[in-house]
């Protein structure tokens, strides 16, 4: 029934339900579905054929503490090895593209390009190969969360050197490998990286994640403008933003001005610059009012000069971003002038309620509705972009192959992009799962699964089984549409 139901959808160009009904959950032609994944939290083979540190690979060595499960990606799914199998998987299920990112430190171990690691390089140059043989197009992270040690031991990202160092890298990326990429990543999770320390293990707050934001941003926009203005590229490029879609409390002015300014501080922060040239308004004066009462002589946003407003403006080509979940926002008092913060200056109380619908991960709830929300302000704040899903998905825990959370989580998400599209006119250009595979999740160890196919880390040979939610994806995948 399914394959019939399959062919017809495909003939007529319409989605047929279970019961050969035509619903409208249908995605254009064009649209692009894929599977996303990171280097660290995938390839292992950390010290594989000269590849240099990162510092995951230091911390997770050092300070097991640090994970929850005291694991860390030294094999992880052990992709270095395997990725042809991973190929073979993404083409079984349809798969438009693949979303994956180049390890720094595999193809430069000291961070710079002085020292290129010809397996390294040649390993992503097989990859890029088999994925184009079978017609799967690569969407490329230059840099999602794996600094080079070496990078780190020189004050990472949070040194205005970085801006140098990551632009000399990407154009090493775009020069290497650019071949015919049609879409670039630039850096993932900027806001993560620099509010949330762990993450680069830069531990940054007060004024340093301001620094470490603009620091990123501008380069960014050098990596943007090196691939369009010097080596004239073909392709697009973009940056991962991301963060949850903050609903308010109520429908008081207080707790509507509440929510739209979490939207501008966290959202708006590269996303103005990026769009609109500077900072949020409100975002500026809020700094610049809590800096001068906390005895700073200039605002502490590292303001952007003229110049630098000309040259971060129109450098996104498409609006890349990251996001899983809702959270509400009620008006709060003004935090106490105290440790610089940029969560102080946004001054609001941010929660989610208990009885929204759960993953395994405390702040991962499943809030569908907020998707359609939050593609509807990006619309609405930088006049449509073509926008890129670049990563939605749930965890559960280890062990289920049976995956109805991940099957109604998808369900619910695509529903909601669909008719964001639609009724609301959002341009969404594409969508990709996290992850095509259980990963390390970070932080979180291998105690959370993301995948639509499932690893076996006890095994050595890495075995993957297909969970039910990939062949619920496939089938969208293969017909574009939202059929059961
Ligand atoms: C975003 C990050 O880019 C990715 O590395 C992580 O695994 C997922 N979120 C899930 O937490």
């Amino acid at each position: 029934m399914t394959s019939l139901l399959y062919l017809l959808t495909l003939i007529f160009g319409a989605c047929f339900a279970g019961d050969i009904v035509i619903n409208n959950k249908k995605f254009p032609e064009n649209f692009l579905f894929g599977c996303a994944t990171s280097s660290y939290q995938i390839e292992g083979g950390w010290d594989a054929d000269g590849k240099g540190p990162n510092v995951w690979d230091n911390v997770t060595h050092e300070k097991t503490s640090f994970i929850i499960d005291g694991s860390n990606g030294d094999i992880s799914c052990d992709s270095y090895h395997k990725y042809k199998e991973d190929i073979l998987l993404l083409k079984e299920m349809g798969a438009n593209f693949y979303r994956f990112s180049i390890s720094w430190p595999r193809v430069l171990p000291t961070g710079f390009i002085d020292n290129i690691n010809q397996p390294g390089v040649d390993y992503y140059k097989n990859l890029i190969k088999e994925l184009k043989s079978n017609q799967i197009e690569p969407v490329i992270t230059i840099y999602h969360n794996d600094l080079p040690q070496s990078i780190q031991d020189l004050g990472g990202i949070k040194n205005p050197e970085f801006i140098n160092w990551f632009t000399a890298y990407a154009r090493f990326c775009f020069e290497t490998f650019g071949d015919d990429i049609r879409y670039w990543l630039t850096i993932n999770e900027p806001y993560v990286a620099c509010t949330v320390g762990f993450i680069s293990l830069v531990y940054v707050d007060g004024i340093d994640d301001y620094i470490c934001m603009k620091n990123m941003l501008m380069a960014h926009a050098n990596a943007w403008h090196i691939y369009h203005d010097d080596l004239k590229g073909t392709g697009k490029v973009g940056i991962v933003l991301n963060s949850n879609w903050f609903e308010p409390e109520t429908d008081s002015a207080e707790d509507l001005e509440a929510s739209e300014r979490t939207m501008q501080f966290i959202w708006g922060w590269l996303g103005h610059p990026l769009y609109h040239g500077d900072y949020p308004e409100i975002m500026k004066i809020r700094v610049a009012n809590r800096s001068k009462l906390e005895g700073f002589n200039e605002s502490r946003i590292q303001e952007l000069t003229n110049a630098e407003i000309e040259y971060v403006k129109g450098t996104n080509d498409f609006f890349a971003f990251n996001s899983y979940t809702s959270s509400i926002v009620r008006s709060g008092p003004d935090a106490p002038i105290g440790t610089p913060s940029h969560n102080d200056d946004l001054g609001v109380y941010i929660y989610q309620p208990d009885e929204w619908r759960n993953s395994s991960l405390s702040w991962l709830k499943v809030t569908p509705w907020g998707m359609r929300k939050l593609l509807n302000w990006i619309k609405n704040e930088y006049s449509n972009p073509p926008m890129l899903i670049s990563e939605n998905g749930v965890a559960d825990g280890p062990g289920q192959l049976n995956d109805t959370i991940r099957y109604n989580y998808i369900r619910d998400y695509l529903s909601n992009i669909r008719d964001a599209m639609e009724y609301d006119g959002a341009n969404v250009i594409g969508y990709s799962y996290w992850a095509l595979l259980d990963t390390f999740e970070w932080t979180a160890g291998y105690t959370a699964k993301f995948g639509l196919i499932s690893v076996n880390f006890d095994d050595p040979a890495r075995p993957r089984t297909r969970k039910m939610s990939s062949y619920y994806y496939e089938k969208i995948m293969k017909t574009k549409c939202l059929v059961d």
